[in-house]
């Protein structure tokens, strides 16, 4: 049976960090879905926001992810699969998820979140109230969707890459 391990959570919560480190740990493979949606639009991801808008981000972000969720179930080996943080605001995307068993939340607090994220080149984590609000409106979301959550909030990526190695072993031994 193919396994994944698909990482969701908010902005600067270290997905794609511990996804790669974890990837190491496991021996599997590593997507970062912002990189396979910046390769399909072929511009980058606030030059899409400033030039074409978040709607035409969105619409390119679903349909990948969809794409990679289906192909991960067909994988050979495993996969460790990291999703943009507004990857779950797409119902289509939730749906997916439901049918996948290693969904796991890297859940961070507000501050650190932004401190990681805040002030670089992502369209929605240049204003902190603007990014406190979207957090808010979205957790519910991130909890509905997961199975299993990690707190990363300060530890560094291999810490985080253990304790999901540890979730993973378990359930696949299950
Ligand atoms: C977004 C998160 C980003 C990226 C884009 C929008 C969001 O990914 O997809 O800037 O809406 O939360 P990361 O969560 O990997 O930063």
């Amino acid at each position: 049976m193919a396994q994944a391990v698909i990482l969701i959570g908010f902005m600067g919560s270290g997905k794609t960090a511990a996804g790669r480190e974890l990837a190491r740990l496991l021996d599997w493979d590593f997507i970062d879905a912002d990189e396979v949606v910046v390769e399909r639009m072929g511009i980058s991801i606030p030059e899409a926001f400033s030039t074409r808008g978040e709607g035409y981000f969105r619409g390119v972000e679903e349909e990948e992810v969809l794409d990679l969720l289906t192909g991960a179930d067909r994988a050979e080996g495993g996969l460790v699969l990291s999703l943009g943080g507004g990857a779950v605001t797409s119902k289509r995307v939730r749906e997916l998820l439901k049918q996948q068993r290693l969904v796991v939340l890297l859940d961070t607090d507000i501050d650190t979140a932004f401190e990681r994220a805040g002030g670089g080149s992502r369209p929605l984590a240049r204003e902190r109230s603007a990014f406190r609000e979207l957090y808010q409106e979205r957790s519910y979301l991130y909890r509905q969707a997961a199975r299993f959550s990690v707190d990363t909030g300060n530890k560094d990526p291999k810490a985080v890459a253990s304790e999901i190695a540890a979730i993973v072993r378990e359930t696949i031994n299950e």
